[in-house]
């Protein structure tokens, strides 16, 4: 089936950095011969010359692509784009919104209303999902005026992690895990995404979103239910949208208590507010109320402007005695690989352990596709397990809503700390 791949905003920061590169690696492959790329923009903007600028030689796929030059709130705009597009039966478009939110929400609302929406055309869009449940639900709403569920796209780029689908397979895949997997047997389990980099220039958005929404509402949930979920016994992906919302259903409302906020000490300084309280750093303990794992702190931890880079998830397996000390761990990014700290007798005459690790990871040269690469070709194929699913959305939001109010309401828990701080010094042994 061929594809018309629209992007709206392609000549911006996520066009240049993430999708160019994903796309021309896609059509490099040679598996998609049927793909077609039209970059939507304000200005006229010359095709080769944007490509170049994030890809360098593009003879190979510069024929591939074209721009549409239009204003995105005109609605007679939306019918030269359909014209333009000319759809056919056994043709689908994807409409990819690389836009901010409202102008989201717009695009959607004019392709509706100029019947760009037949079964055949697919949407495409980011986080953030709303800035509350509230907000989330009316997206969902004005959506669903035009669209049906099954044409949205939600994308969750760290869903499409290739070691985000591979904690599936780990624990699917093998007996020796999939056994062990429930509260019995495993103490603790914390989600972390670290970073060192601040936040980049993004004042303005920054400013309204903070790490509770930026990070946790979507990425650390969606983790988290990756690893609590239960595995379909057919292996079948296309039923983790479902299992994944079963998990989320079953974790309890956060409680404010088990929160912890905290916000870089030039932060203030960068955003040219000196009065703000938008967090940079949160931790926040949660609880499944499902049986299996009643009574396992849940923790996820997130910031910017720490000492280190590294998205991972630590399985903490019980300890009979003082001894042993298990550690299963996802480790999403950088060195993607799974770990596992255990325990062996130390070489020599006397009896004492020491600590070592079991490791896969994958060999240097290995190629793994980008998160932006594996969504465009799955939304191609209309395979939706990468993808959010809007009860997820929902659910997501419900647990972290007294959070939110409120932080909201109060600036008093902020901790300021150091650029480059570890997460354990801004945390102290409060609540891990
Ligand atoms: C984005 C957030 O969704 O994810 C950024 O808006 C964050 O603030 C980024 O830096 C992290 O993504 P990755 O893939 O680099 O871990």
């Amino acid at each position: 089936m061929k594809t018309k791949l629209v992007i709206f905003g392609i000549t911006g920061d996520l066009g240049h950095r993430k999708l160019l590169p994903a796309i021309s690696r896609i059509l490099r492959t040679g598996d998609f011969d049927n793909l077609e790329i039209i970059g939507v923009s304000r200005h006229e903007a010359d095709v080769r010359q944007l490509l170049e600028s994030s890809l360098g030689n593009v003879d190979d796929i510069v024929d591939r692509f074209s721009m549409f030059t239009m204003d995105l709130s005109a609605a007679d705009e939306y019918v030269r784009l359909k014209d333009r597009l000319a759809l056919e039966a056994d043709e689908q478009v994807i409409a990819y919104l690389s836009v901010p939110p409202l102008s989201a929400t717009q695009i959607v609302d004019m392709m509706g209303q100029v019947g760009l929406n037949s079964s055949n055309v697919k949407i495409m869009y980011e986080k953030p999902f709303g800035m509350d449940y509230e907000s989330a639900v009316d997206l969902i709403n004005r959506t669903d005026r035009y669209f049906s569920d099954d044409q949205v796209y939600r994308i969750d780029h760290y869903l499409a992690k290739e070691m985000a689908q591979n904690i599936v397979a780990f624990r699917g895949g093998n007996a020796l895990f999939s056994h062990i997997w429930n509260g019995d047997v495993i103490e603790k389990i914390e989600v972390l995404a670290l970073e060192k980099i601040g936040i980049e220039g993004r004042a303005h958005f920054y400013e309204q979103t903070g790490a509770l929404r930026d990070l946790v509402q979507g990425h650390l949930m969606q983790l988290l239910s990756l690893t609590l979920m239960q595995i379909p016994e057919d292996f079948e992906w296309s039923k983790l949208p479902d299992m994944r919302l079963a998990a989320l259903e079953q974790i309890d409302i956060a409680k404010p208590e088990l929160a912890i906020r905290g916000q870089y000490d030039s932060y203030r300084q960068e955003v040219d507010n000196p009065s703000s309280t938008t967090e940079t750093f949160v931790s926040l303990r949660l609880h499944s109320l499902a049986p299996e794992w009643h009574g396992v702190p849940l923790i996820l931890t997130t910031g910017k402007g720490l000492d280190q880079k590294t998205t991972e998830i630590r399985v903490h397996l019980r300890k009979a005695h003082e001894a042993q000390s298990n550690c299963i761990k996802f480790k999403i990014q950088p060195d993607e690989g799974v770990e596992m700290e255990f325990f062996v007798k130390k070489p020599g005459y006397d009896r004492e352990f020491e600590r070592q690790q079991l490791k896969f990871s994958y060999p240097e040269d290995a190629d793994l596709p980008d998160a932006y690469e594996q969504v465009i070709v799955d939304a191609i194929k209309s395979r939706k397990s990468l993808f959010t699913g809007s009860q997820e959305v929902l659910r997501s939001w419900e647990i972290l809503r007294p959070v939110q109010s409120e932080w909201q309401t109060s600036g008093d828990s902020l901790r300021i700390y150091k650029l480059g701080s570890r997460p354990e010094d801004i945390i102290g042994d409060n609540i891990i």
